[in-house]
Parts: structure tokens; sequence; C-alpha cells
């Protein structure tokens, strides 16, 4: 989809449909005004007759307005005008893209709400407009698309001085929008599609003619000479080889210090010998969204030639029950050198990770972020608006924080008290990979903490925000945004 920002003399714009907003208790803007004024009273006419009220995601189209030259005119439900934001402005957005996209438009042109904010007004309508229009079809034989699809939305102002910003926000929104599409479409792909090696396939595809870009991939023979003993114990269970993914973007000087973005890459997780309960297993293909959004969030760096160095590493495995598989009891060595009881074999991300972890300290990283769909117990605390924020530097949980609040991709902070670190002790080994019952986000988070020492870091357990279940089974794309805004601003060129 192309997305541009316009300036336009809002009455006198040709275009299939213009799309105005209406706050709740039918409030406008000026620009309703305008329109109400080319129409001679015809817009505030129908209005008045109560069909729209403006509660958020409320529409109704309109044709054939005198003195308007759109051919179609939607009257959108922006919701309350006291909080209205980029946020809210995504909300109403979303329940219309459909009608959009089947009223055989192709194109589609939308007043801006004055709200003050028109980078983040354009940045959120755009990214809304993508991932309304986003379909995975790939494993579909027969396909209809729609007749005329939308192909460009315009966003418009009437005063030009908001263009540059606008501007700006169709650029950076792009890149957001993207890599968002890379991450669902490699999360949505299948278990017997996505394996480690597509994925580590995928990444020299993205790799590939762009000189900023270095992939490389560690076998599982490297790893071993490495001693990476607990991400091998994972992949000895399945037929499918383990790869360790790195992809740096060298955007930056030189010398300067990369922020390493680690990603869980489970492309199946069954559980193991503990193995999971048959509901909904195949939702645990998205126990690689975590290394999904790490390519998603390269992928934007590269298409945004951010002046900056993103290292990402993705650990990428199978967990599934076999008779090489680990089994509860099992004594596993980290490559840090700390031993790991493995009481419960479901607990896997933390065992993939942890090595992933180690082996990042070699990039003398300024940052890491490590982003996995690592417990279910994330989803019992935050459900699904929140990823699940850990880590051991306050400044970076808090630019964090920031990041996931302006990037409508919201995060919220756990504790990481030592206290908990109890909940881990072993018997018979430095830790075990499991805490108990309680605070189950925390204690794997604990866990991850004990190979962090070296560099400031951050983890978000994206569980309950990687994907949506039930009917509308799918990929969200997320954190792409969040991480995409850190690094903007780390990049200094964010709104
Ligand atoms: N990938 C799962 C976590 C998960 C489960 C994410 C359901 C989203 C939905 C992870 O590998 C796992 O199985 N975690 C266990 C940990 C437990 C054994 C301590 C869990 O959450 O049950
Ligand atoms: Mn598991
Ligand atoms: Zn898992």
């Amino acid at each position: 989809m192309k997305y541009l920002s316009r300036y336009a003399d809002f009455a006198a714009l040709k275009t299939p449909c213009l799309v105005v907003g209406i706050y709740e208790g039918r409030r406008t803007d000026a620009a309703f005004d305008v329109l109400d004024e080319a129409s001679s009273g015809e817009l505030r006419k129908i209005l008045r007759k109560g069909d729209i009220q403006g509660n958020a995601g409320d529409n109704l189209l309109l044709y054939g307005l005198p003195g308007i030259a759109a051919s179609r005119i939607l009257l959108l439900g922006l919701g309350k005008k006291k909080d209205f934001g980029p946020r809210q402005f995504a909300q109403a957005i979303a329940p219309v893209v459909p009608l959009l996209e089947q009223g055989n438009m192709g194109q589609i042109a939308v007043i801006l709400p004055e709200t003050g904010d028109y980078y983040g007004m354009v940045r959120e309508g755009l990214l809304a407009f993508d991932a309304g229009v986003y379909r995975f079809d790939q494993c579909k034989s027969e396909i209809e698309p729609p007749k005329r699809p939308l192909r460009q939305v315009s966003f418009l102002t009437h005063d030009r001085r908001h263009l540059r910003r606008m501007e700006k926000a169709c650029v950076q929104g792009h890149a957001i929008a993207s890599g968002s599409a890379l991450a669902r479409d490699l999360a949505n792909l299948p278990g017997n599609i996505c394996t480690p090696t597509y994925l580590a396939q995928e990444a020299r595809k993205l790799g590939r003619g762009n000189r900023k870009l270095k992939i490389s991939v560690l076998e599982e023979k490297d790893m071993q000479k490495l001693g990476m003993g607990a991400l091998l114990s994972v992949s000895r269970g399945s037929r499918q080889p383990a790869k360790l993914i790195v992809l740096e973007y060298k955007g930056g000087k030189a010398g300067s210090k990369p922020i390493a973005l680690v990603g869980k890459g489970l492309t199946f997780d069954a559980g193991g010998i503990s193995i999971k309960p048959a509901a909904a297993m195949d939702e645990m293909k998205y126990d690689m969204c975590g290394g999904a959004s790490v390519f998603g969030a390269i992928a934007a760096c590269a298409e945004l030639e951010l002046p900056l160095n993103v290292v990402g590493v993705v650990p990428s495995s199978e967990n599934l029950p076999d008779g090489d598989a680990n089994k509860p009891g099992d004594i596993v060595t980290s490559m840090s050198g700390q031993t790991i009881e493995i009481l419960n074999t479901d607990a896997e991300g933390r065992l993939i990770l942890c090595d992933a972890l180690t082996y990042t300290e070699r990039f003398d990283p300024a940052a890491v972020i490590d982003i996995a769909t690592l417990t279910g117990a994330c989803i019992v605390a935050l459900g699904n608006q929140a990823s699940g924020l850990l880590g051991n530097d306050d400044r970076l949980a808090d630019e964090i924080t920031t990041a996931g609040t302006s990037s409508n991709d919201r995060v919220w902070r756990l504790p990481l008290w030592d206290e908990y670190q109890e909940q881990l002790k072993s018997n018979f080994a430095d830790m075990a990979n499991i805490g108990g019952r309680g605070a189950g986000t925390i204690t794997a988070a604990c866990f991850l903490a004990r190979f962090t020492k070296k560099f400031k870091w951050a983890h978000l357990d994206i569980a309950g925000t990687a994907w949506v279940s039930g009917e509308k089974k799918g990929a969200t794309g997320r954190p792409v945004p969040l991480l995409v805004q850190f690094l903007l601003k780390r990049a200094g060129v964010a709104d």
C-alpha cells in the first residue's frame, strides 16, 4: 500500500472517498465546517438526523454531496474528543478498513483530526490501515482479491506547515508497517514450513543486496564448540537442526557499540517430554514471534538506513518429545559454565535464550533487549494488552516503556527483585529451569538475569501480545513498533 501526506483544499479534492472524523456527541473539527459550508449546510443537516453519534468506530458513508468534489464522504466516529490521540485514531480506523477495502475505491483521502500531533496521527493511522489490509494467504490455493483493492491512502492537511512531520511519519510508519508485516508472515507460517533452517534462509534473503546487513548462521557444530549445552539440549529432541542466526545492521560509525536484539525463535513448542495439552497447541508455531520481531526491526532499520549499529541474535530450534529429548531431571551446562537442572522441558525458551545471551557478550553491546513468548503466566498477569518488561537497568526500562507508549505498543514493568531468585534453587545444579507456581514471568526473567550480568539488559515477555487467538487468529507483528521506536530514538531521528 502507498501512503502519502498532502496539502489539500478539502472540498475541491477529487477522490473516490474522503474520510472525515466526528467526535462523540457529534462534535467536529474545523475541517467539517469547511465541508459543510461547501455543501451549503447539507453535511450538518445529515449529521443532525442522528445516524452517527461519533462513537469510536461508528461510520456513515455518504454519496454525491453538493459542492464537494469527492465522490463519497465517510464520516468516521472518533470517540471522546477529550482523550483523542493517535491510539484512538488507530482504534477508530481499524473497524472501517474492511468497508473501505471492499468498497471499490482504489484510493482514499483521510483528513487528519486536529490534535496537534500530526506525526503521531499519520503514523498510527497508517499502521492501522496497514494492519487492516494485511492478509496471510500464502498457504491457500484459491484467493479472491477485492475487485478494486485499496492501493493508496492520503493523509490531508489544510496547513502546509504540518507537511514535513506528516511526511516523516509516512516514511517511518511505512518501515514499521513493512517490518511488522514481515514478522507476521514469518510467524503465521506453520511449523512444518517455518523451521530453523527456513528462518536462517529468510535471514540470508534479508541480507542479500544490502551492504549494511551482514548475516551469519551458527550451525550445531559451531554451537558445540562454543559450549552451548543449554540450547543444544533443546534441539536434541528434534530432527530439525538448531540455528543461531545473527543479523548485523551496520548503519552507525564503525566503532560505535551496537544495540543487541535477542529473539526467541522456537519454531514449534510441543513442550518436549513435559508435553503440552492438545488444545490450541497449533498456536505454539508462534513461539518464534520474538525472533520474527527481530527480523522485522532489522528490516525497518535497513529500510530507513538508520545511523546506528544493531545486532539481531535469533536462537532457533523446535521443542519436541523424542527418545533423545531432554528429560525432567537432566542437568546441562550452559555456555556461561553455569549448570541447569531441567525440571520441566517445556521451560525451553530460557534454555535457548541463555546461551544466545552469553553469545551476545562478544558484540560489546550498548544495551541488550531480548524478546520472547516466554511464559503463559505473562498472559495471566497482563492479558493481551501489554507485553511484560523486566530488566537490570532502570533507565533502559524507562526508555522502553516510553517507546512502547509512543508507538501504541505498550509494555508494563514487573519487578525483578533478588528475593525471587530463591525460587530457582536446585538441589543438584547451579539453578533449576523453573521457579514453582508463583510469579512465573518474573522467575523466567530471573533465570535470564543470571546470564546478563555483563550488560544493560531488558526482557520483553510477549506471550500475550504477539498473536491473537480465536476467529481472527493471527500474528500481530508486535513488538516491532516498540523496537523500531526505541531504535529511532537511539538513532536521534525520532519525532
Ligand atoms: N512458549 C511457552 C510460553 C507460552 C505458552 C506462550 C502459552 C504463550 C502461550 C513456553 O515455552 C512455556 O511453555 N512456558 C511454560 C513455563 C513453565 C513450564 C514454567 C509455561 O508458561 O507454562
Ligand atoms: Mn515451552
Ligand atoms: Zn516456548
